[in-house]
């Protein structure tokens, strides 16, 4: 690299440092929850993007390691680099019966159904002690399911 592209790389390097830190970086919410990009019409949705920091947001406090749902007994772990393996294809610590998802098939993934039944097939509606998710966080969850549950 000649010394003239070594700097124009400089300068749009730093350019572009700090329009990320004057705010282009973290965009939260009302409520200060980290808002979610809604994915196009037609797109698949990202466990990613769109999963996991609903999951982090609102339930890895509890279901973390140590924390109080593993703790009391929850395998699930749903903290970011655990929750993906804890899902797909694995048994509800409750009941080894129920999955807690489907790949394909929401309608009998037992996490889509604790964030969308007031009447789950066990325990409570999730997450506990907390309002429900909005439609549009129950809506990413289903469609991640519906669409394959990839890893995202
Ligand atoms: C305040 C703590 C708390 C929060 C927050 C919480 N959970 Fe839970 N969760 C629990 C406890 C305790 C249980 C076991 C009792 C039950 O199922 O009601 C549980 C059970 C579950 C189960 C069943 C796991 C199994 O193996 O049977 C799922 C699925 C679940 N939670 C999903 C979620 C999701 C998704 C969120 C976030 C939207 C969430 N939880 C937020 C405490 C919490």
């Amino acid at each position: 690299m000649s010394r003239g592209v070594q700097m124009v790389f400089a300068v749009a390097v730093s350019v572009a440092g700090l329009a990320f830190a004057a705010g282009g970086g973290c965009d939260t919410g009302m409520n200060g929850v980290p808002m979610v990009p809604a994915p196009e019409p037609g797109d698949s949705v990202s466990f990613a993007n769109h999963v996991q920091p609903i999951l982090t947001a609102k339930c890895a406090s509890c279901h973390r390691t140590g924390a109080f749902a593993n703790s009391a007994g929850i395998a699930m772990l749903l903290s970011a680099g655990d929750a993906y393996g804890s899902l797909v294809n694995r048994p509800s610590s409750q009941n080894a019966a129920l999955t807690l998802v489907v790949p394909g098939d929401s309608a009998n993934s037992l996490l889509f159904l604790k964030v969308s039944q007031a009447s789950p097939p066990v325990g409570s509606r999730m997450p506990l002690l907390a309002a429900p998710l909005s439609d549009a966080e129950q809506a990413l969850i289903r469609d991640w399911i519906d669409d394959g549950a990839l890893n995202n």
